[in-house]
C-alpha cells in the first residue's frame, strides 16, 4: 500500500509526524507492507516555520518539496494543485493524506480527487460556520472530496452527518495534536533567552482578521502594553504578524515587560505553553493544547472551530472586544492554576486508530 501525505504549513507538521510514526512501526511490527511518501508543498518555508519541526517532530526529510511559497489565496491554492497533479501522476499513491485547514490541504485533496485517488482527512468535520476564514472553505470543501473522515470530537462527526457525509466515511479517532504534545512534553525546553521569566503571559496573534486590521492590532498592542505592567508578556511574532507591527510603528512602544521572540521551533513553545500564567491567542491548535495542559486560554476571535475546548477544556472566547480581554486576564490571573483536561480520544493515540483504519481499508 502506497500512501502519500502532504503537508504545507506550519501547524500541519505535528498533526502529519505521528501518523508517520504509527505507519512506521505498523510496517515493523505486524509486517504490513506500507510505502510511505511526504510531499511538502512549502507553503511555509522559512527555517523557523518549516526545517526546525521537522527536526524536532524527528520527521523524514520530504521526498518532494513543491516549493510554492507565498501568494494570494488563489494563486497559492492554484500553484500547490499545478505542481501536485504530476507528482501524483508519476508516484502512483493508493491514498493521499491530508492535514486539518490550510490552502495546501484543499488543494492536494483537490488534485487526489480528480486523479481518482483515495483521498483521507484527518482532523476532519471541524467548522467555525464563519465564511470569511479561508480556514473554513478549506475545511468544507476538503471534507466533502475526501473519502475517509478522521475526526478529533464529537461535534465534528454532527457537522459531517449534518452536510450529507455517509456515517461509514466518518471515524472519529482523537487529536493527533495531542499525540505529538503527549509524546514531547518530556523534552519541553523553555527558550534560552527565558529561563526565568517569573509569572508570564504568553500572547501569540496571526490571523488576518487581527493582524491585518492595523488600527484593531494597535488596539490589542495597547491592551497587552497594559497588561505587562502587572506580568512579562512574551510574544512569538509570526512572520505576518511582524510584518504588520512594523507597519505599525507600534513594535518601538515595547515595553521592558512585553517581549517580542521570532517564531519559536516546536519545545520551546511548548514549555512556554505549559509555564504561562494565561494564553493569549487566535490560533486554532493553542486553543486545543492550552486545554490538554489545563493553562487558561483567552481566544480573540468570535467564533471557534473547536467547541470542545469551551465545554471541556480551557478556553474562553473574547472576541474583539478589549474590555472583555482585560475583564477576563483579570478573571484568570487571580485564579491558581488549572488541572490538564481530560477530553475522550485525546491520550497520545489518534494517529494509531488512524494507522489501523488506513490498512484495513486498502
Ligand atoms: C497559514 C494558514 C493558517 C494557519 C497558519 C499557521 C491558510 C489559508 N492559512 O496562514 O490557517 O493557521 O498558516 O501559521 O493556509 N511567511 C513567511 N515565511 C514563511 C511563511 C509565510 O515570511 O515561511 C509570510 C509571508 O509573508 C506570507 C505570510 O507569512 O505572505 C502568510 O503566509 P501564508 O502561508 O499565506 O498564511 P499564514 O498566515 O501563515
Amino acid at each position: 500500500m502506497h500512501i502519500l501525505h502532504v503537508v504545507g504549513a506550519r501547524p500541519n507538521f505535528m498533526k502529519c509526524a505521528p501518523l508517520l510514526r504509527a505507519l512506521g512501526q505498523f510496517q515493523h511490527v505486524r509486517q504490513i507492507p506500507i510505502r510511505q511518501t511526504l510531499v511538502h508543498t512549502g507553503q511555509h518555508y522559512d527555517a523557523a516555520m518549516s526545517e526546525v519541526f521537522f527536526r524536532q517532530l524527528e520527521m523524514p526529510e520530504p521526498d518532494v518539496n513543491l516549493a510554492v511559497g507565498s501568494a494570494t489565496q488563489a494563486q497559492q491554492t492554484a500553484e500547490v494543485m499545478l505542481r501536485l497533479e504530476p507528482v501524483l501522476v508519476d508516484r502512483k499513491p493508493d491514498m493521499v493524506v491530508v492535514y486539518g485547514d490550510v490552502n495546501s490541504t484543499v488543494a492536494a485533496a483537490l488534485v487526489a480527487c480528480k486523479l481518482g485517488i483515495r483521498v483521507a482527512h484527518v482532523e476532519a468535520g471541524l467548522r467555525s460556520w464563519d465564511r470569511a476564514m479561508p480556514e473554513e472553505i478549506n475545511r468544507v470543501v476538503t471534507d466533502q472530496v475526501s473519502d475517509l473522515l478522521f475526526t478529533p470530537s464529537a461535534d465534528a462527526d454532527d457537522n459531517l452527518r449534518r452536510e450529507g457525509i455517509e456515517a461509514n466515511r466518518i471515524h472519529r479517532v482523537g487529536n493527533v495534536m495531542i499525540d505529538t504534545l503527549v509524546r514531547l512534553l518530556p523534552q519541553a525546553v523553555m527558550p534560552a533567552e527565558l529561563k526565568n521569566p517569573g509569572r508570564f503571559v504568553l500572547a501569540t496573534l496571526h490571523r488576518p482578521s487581527n493582524v491585518d486590521d492595523l488600527p484593531w492590532l494597535k488596539q490589542m498592542l495597547a491592551a497587552l502594553i497594559e497588561v505587562s505592567r502587572t506580568a512579562q508578556v512574551v510574544f512569538p511574532l509570526h512572520p505576518r504578524t511582524a510584518k504588520s507591527l512594523a507597519q505599525t510603528n507600534a513594535a518601538h512602544l515595547k515595553t521592558r515587560h512585553l517581549r517580542f521572540l521570532p517564531p519559536l521551533p516546536y519545545l520551546e513553545f511548548l514549555a512556554l505553553q505549559q509555564n504561562a500564567q494565561v494564553v493569549i491567542t487566535d490560533s486554532g491548535g493553542i486553543q486545543e493544547e492550552t486545554s490538554y495542559l489545563g493553562v487558561p486560554c483567552l481566544t480573540v476571535r468570535e467564533n471557534t472551530e473547536r467547541p470542545v475546548t469551551l465545554t471541556e477544556g480551557t478556553n474562553t472566547l473574547v472576541g474583539r472586544d478589549v474590555p472583555r480581554l482585560r475583564r477576563e486576564l483579570e478573571r484568570v490571573l487571580a485564579q491558581p492554576r488549572g488541572k490538564p483536561q481530560q477530553i475522550p480520544l485525546w491520550d497520545g493515540h489518534a494517529a494509531e486508530r488512524i494507522a489501523q483504519i488506513l490498512t484495513q481499508t486498502s
